[in-house]
């Protein structure tokens, strides 16, 4: 079956306080309010996950991701986290491949695919994220390149590896811009992903992977993505930020 998914990305937002009070005010809105079937994500930075874990840990409705992992085990790799860590603090997803990460820290194809391994080994389950930024799209060519960042990094997987990966569909021209992909396009290019998907994998578990929506998806237009047919949920930076909006979001389903 395939998962309905809302995960919050927060990026690089919140101080301690301020991302507790965030959690709990999300947690208290799923209680009360969401009764359809939603797994619900928050990725807060790395020193708060343990707190923010306290929170999702033995919680059936909300989980926690990393925004980032090594692609290494364990050793001298000042300044980074391993997969094992993650765990250890009771995250169960990573985000893997965000534009942020490919665009700033030059984080290519073959490093995404070993950060996919290190994750899957322990567990864990990547949002392994694809979007072609907009001089792609504007040449038509944006199907070619997402193709490219799938086959690139996911292909190299065992379908039993394949079987615990969660894909986000977020075009660059999108993420924080305030324009959102139309429902058709999402739509088309989350079929494409699929069928894609199909060809590298076993069709039924291309069938079964949740493919989310990410770029300005807000309260206002998160009913029409959703309602696609292969668009499973979404992938949310600034409304995630705001727990009014991340539960309204949420409610879309
Ligand atoms: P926005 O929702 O702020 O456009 O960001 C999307 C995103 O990058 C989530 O990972």
């Amino acid at each position: 079956m395939r998962k309905r998914i809302v995960a919050g990305n927060w990026k690089m937002n919140k101080t301690y306080e301020e991302a507790l009070t965030l959690v709990s005010e999300i947690d208290n809105m799923v209680k009360d309010e969401v009764t359809g079937d939603v797994t619900v994500i928050v990725a807060p930075p790395f020193p708060f996950l343990q707190s923010v874990g306290k929170l999702t840990q033995g919680n059936d409705l909300m989980h926690l991701a990393a925004q980032n992992v090594s692609e290494h085990e364990s050793g001298a790799y000042t300044g980074e986290v391993s997969a094992t860590m993650l765990k250890s603090v009771g995250a169960e997803y990573v985000i893997i491949g965000h534009s942020e990460r490919r665009m700033y820290h030059h984080e290519d194809a073959q490093t995404l695919y070993k950060k996919l391994k290190a994750t899957i080994a322990q567990g864990l389950k990547p949002i392994f994220c694809c979007g072609e930024p907009l001089e792609e799209r504007d040449a038509e060519n944006h199907f070619e390149y997402v193709g490219k960042q799938l086959h690139d990094s996911l292909s190299y997987l065992s379908n039993e590896e394949f079987d615990q990966v969660v894909v986000a569909y977020e075009p660059i021209w999108a993420i924080g811009t305030g324009r959102t992909a139309s429902s058709q396009q999402a739509q088309e290019m989350h079929a494409y992903i699929r069928e894609q998907l199909s060809r590298m994998f076993d069709a039924e578990a291309a069938f079964n992977t949740s493919i989310l929506y990410g770029g300005s998806c807000n309260p206002g237009n998160a009913k029409e993505l959703f309602s696609q047919e292969d668009v499973d949920g979404g992938l949310i930076g600034g409304a995630s930020l705001k727990s009014r909006d991340f539960a309204d979001i949420i409610k879309s389903f």
